[in-house]
């Protein structure tokens, strides 16, 4: 049996440029889908896969994170004296227990390879998850848990890939796909932000990984690579010489929250499936369509 799996970086210190002004003073992980923000989702996904301490890599104006993950006595008070017992409820669930969440802070913005280095300490000499909250998606059961199940089989390293638009490989961590199914095929190699006549494959990486901790010296000592950035992808390529990589093509699929098309589909999508919302919702959009 491979080491469990206890820990998750959650690398939540973007600029979130692409969604100015809606992220000048708040950060672009609160941003919601319908009426969860980004980071909830990720933080439930990572419960539900069985992970117990939750590390936040923050930066300056991101204090809002920390507040979402405590406890608002005020709002509770007041939810319980009207008897919104359900709400309040729901509230409490989605809480880490006290004692589970650490925060540290990435002082520069040196790209994701840095966020994650930055978790090392926290992190220590164990495998861990990563999370980029970026990415939401509808899957049953979550992806980090179908990764998980393989985790469970093969140890190592986990990647979660999806198929891309090849016009769209550019944008992300491409993977070269080597035997074995979807639920777990060897990669043999992987690369960042690739031409599309460069790119290996058009499965990219999808923002869900379960690491080795030997992954922090390799970040340690990095260059920059694609946009002048301490790339996550670049220092996993230096890894795979020497530890196994596997692919899991998760059941699902994934919105790109980072881009607005995707954000935008994701709120229509996830609306869509709320039994609360679902019907009088189509209603909304066949009128305006
Ligand atoms: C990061 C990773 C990339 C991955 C992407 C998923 O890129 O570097 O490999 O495909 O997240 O969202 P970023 O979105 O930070 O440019």
């Amino acid at each position: 049996m491979p080491n469990r799996v206890r820990t998750a970086v959650f690398p939540v210190a973007g600029l979130g440029t692409r969604f100015l002004p809606a992220t000048k003073a708040m950060p672009k992980e609160m941003l919601t889908v319908v009426d969860r923000p980004l980071i909830q989702y990720a933080v439930d996904e990572a419960r539900e896969a069985g992970i117990e301490h939750f590390v936040f890599v923050t930066g300056r104006n991101k204090g809002v994170i920390e507040d979402h993950f405590d406890r608002q006595y005020e709002l509770e008070h007041t939810l319980e004296s009207r008897g919104k017992l359900d709400a309040l409820s729901e509230l409490q669930k989605d809480l880490p227990s006290a004692g589970q969440s650490s925060f540290t802070r990435q002082q520069e913005p040196l790209g994701l390879g840095h966020a994650v280095w930055c978790a090392r300490e926290l992190v220590s000499d164990q495998p861990f998850a990563l999370l980029l909250p970026d990415m939401v998606f509808q899957a049953r059961p979550g992806v980090l848990k179908q990764m998980m199940e393989t985790y469970e089989q093969t140890g190592g390293n986990i990647i979660g890939v999806e198929e891309v638009d090849p016009k769209d490989v550019s944008s992300y961590g491409i993977v070269a796909r080597g035997a074995g199914p979807d639920s777990g095929f060897k990669i043999t190699g992987m690369v960042e932000k690739p031409k599309p006549a460069d790119a290996p494959s058009n499965l990219f990486i999808s923002g869900r990984y379960i690491l080795q901790p030997e992954i922090f010296s390799l970040l340690g000592e990095q260059t920059k690579g694609a946009g002048g950035e301490i790339q996550l992808t670049d220092a996993m390529q230096m890894l795979i010489r020497t530890q196994d990589f596997t692919g899991v093509k998760y059941a699902g699929k994934g919105f790109d929250c980072g881009s607005k098309l995707g954000f935008l589909t994701a709120n229509v999508v996830f609306a869509l499936d709320r039994p609360d919302l679902a019907e009088a919702f189509r209603n909304e959009i066949r009128g305006l369509i």
